[in-house]
């Protein structure tokens, strides 16, 4: 059985079917500290045809062997078994979430899954352009796209190799099926982007998007990055204010991470996730599935549950259910970076952001 979970010391939590814990079904999941949590980020692949230096490092980068990947059926299998746990949202990401094989026919059984009412997808838009309507037919709902410079030549060198075309041609494949909302996301790196966010920040002058800054986080693999490489949000507000004026708080979702703000008279929203400078753990509603099939409870903790050895040993979707509920009881008040504590098993890549 895992340890205190606030401790975030990796337990990892092994069951076995007939061994799990029981919980009412038919109720909302709800961790220890009363959050409701019904929202899944699953993590189709942990492969990527793109290398962003703050994801992953430059070389050395070790993937799951294809054995080790949840298969679709094991995948579809979690997401009913999480259905009946109460989760109603998921948002497919990787690595790349569309080099994984059969990714329409995918979508299309998750959002036919009782229960599940909305379908997401974090993507570097690389693929989108011939993808993104199939993928709208198949029921996936919108997207969210990386785009962390509008220089072709920047943009290869921060995502070691991204053509910017491609991505730009991507993002208007989603905009012309209506994968809406789009929300495109810059992770802000100083000395690499961070003189870019004003013409970021522009584009929601002249489109519909919401445009998300991110701050850079300490994953394994890029932790020296974000140690020098931080510019805050409340910076990047200063900033964007001193060039359009005061923003104008916009709509804030207490699910979204991100604090949402409009330029005076833009048709696109700006929003700003600071997990670092001022973390959002107390209105976290979600947990992801990695995918060699564990549950990772906190984004910035090591604390996993498997669901891979127990779905390869036969548990049943109400078993798989009841884990899943179990794993939602675990699940980390909050990250530990005030104090100094990093997560060290899993890069960004392995997790999907
Ligand atoms: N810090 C913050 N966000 C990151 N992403 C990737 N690496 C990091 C990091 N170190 C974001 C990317 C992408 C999503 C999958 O995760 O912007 O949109
Ligand atoms: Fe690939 Fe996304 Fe990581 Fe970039 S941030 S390397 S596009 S998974």
């Amino acid at each position: 059985m895992a340890e205190d979970p606030m401790k975030g010391t990796v337990p990892v939590t092994f069951y076995e079917p007939g061994g799990v814990p029981h919980y009412a079904s038919d109720t909302p999941a709800l961790d220890s500290y009363g959050r409701r949590i019904d929202y899944l980020r699953i993590s189709l692949t942990d492969r990527c045809n793109m290398r962003c230096v703050y994801c992953m490092p430059a070389v050395g980068v070790q993937f799951a062997p294809r054995p080790e990947l949840l298969t679709n059926d094991e995948l579809l299998l979690v997401v009913r078994a999480a259905a009946a746990a109460g989760f109603r949202k998921l948002r497919l990401t990787g690595g790349e979430p569309t080099l994984r094989h059969d990714l329409v026919e995918l979508v299309r059984a998750m959002k036919a899954t009782p229960g599940i009412q909305q379908i997401a997808m974090t993507t570097n838009a690389l693929r989108l352009r011939k993808l993104a309507g199939p993928l709208k037919e198949a029921g996936l709902d919108r997207v969210n796209i990386s785009i962390d410079s509008l220089d072709a030549a920047k943009f290869r060198q921060l995502t070691r190799g991204g053509n910017l075309d491609d991505v730009w041609a991507g993002i208007e494949a989603a905009d012309a099926v209506g994968l809406h909302p789009i929300k495109l996301n810059a992770v802000v790196v100083r000395g690499m982007n961070d003189d870019e966010v004003l013409r970021l920040a522009e584009l929601t002058t002249r489109y519909p998007w919401e445009f998300r800054f991110i701050e850079v986080m300490p994953l394994t693999g890029v932790a020296g990055l974000a140690e020098e490489g931080v510019v805050s949000s409340a910076e990047l507000i200063a900033r964007i204010e001193e060039r359009f004026g005061p923003l104008e708080p916009y709509g804030q979702d207490p699910a979204d991470p991100a604090r949402r703000y409009r330029i005076p008279g833009a048709p696109g929203k700006l929003g700003f996730i600071s997990a670092v400078t001022d973390p959002f753990c107390a209105t976290c509603n979600r947990m992801r599935l990695t995918a060699d099939g564990r549950l990772h409870l906190c984004l910035l903790r090591d604390d996993e549950v498997d669901l891979r050895a127990a779905i390869r040993a036969g548990a049943s979707v109400a078993e798989v259910e009841q884990i899943i509920r179990h794993a939602v009881y675990l699940k980390p008040w909050g990250h530990g970076l005030p104090e100094g504590v990093l997560p060290t098993l899993r890069g960004m890549s392995q997790l999907g952001g």
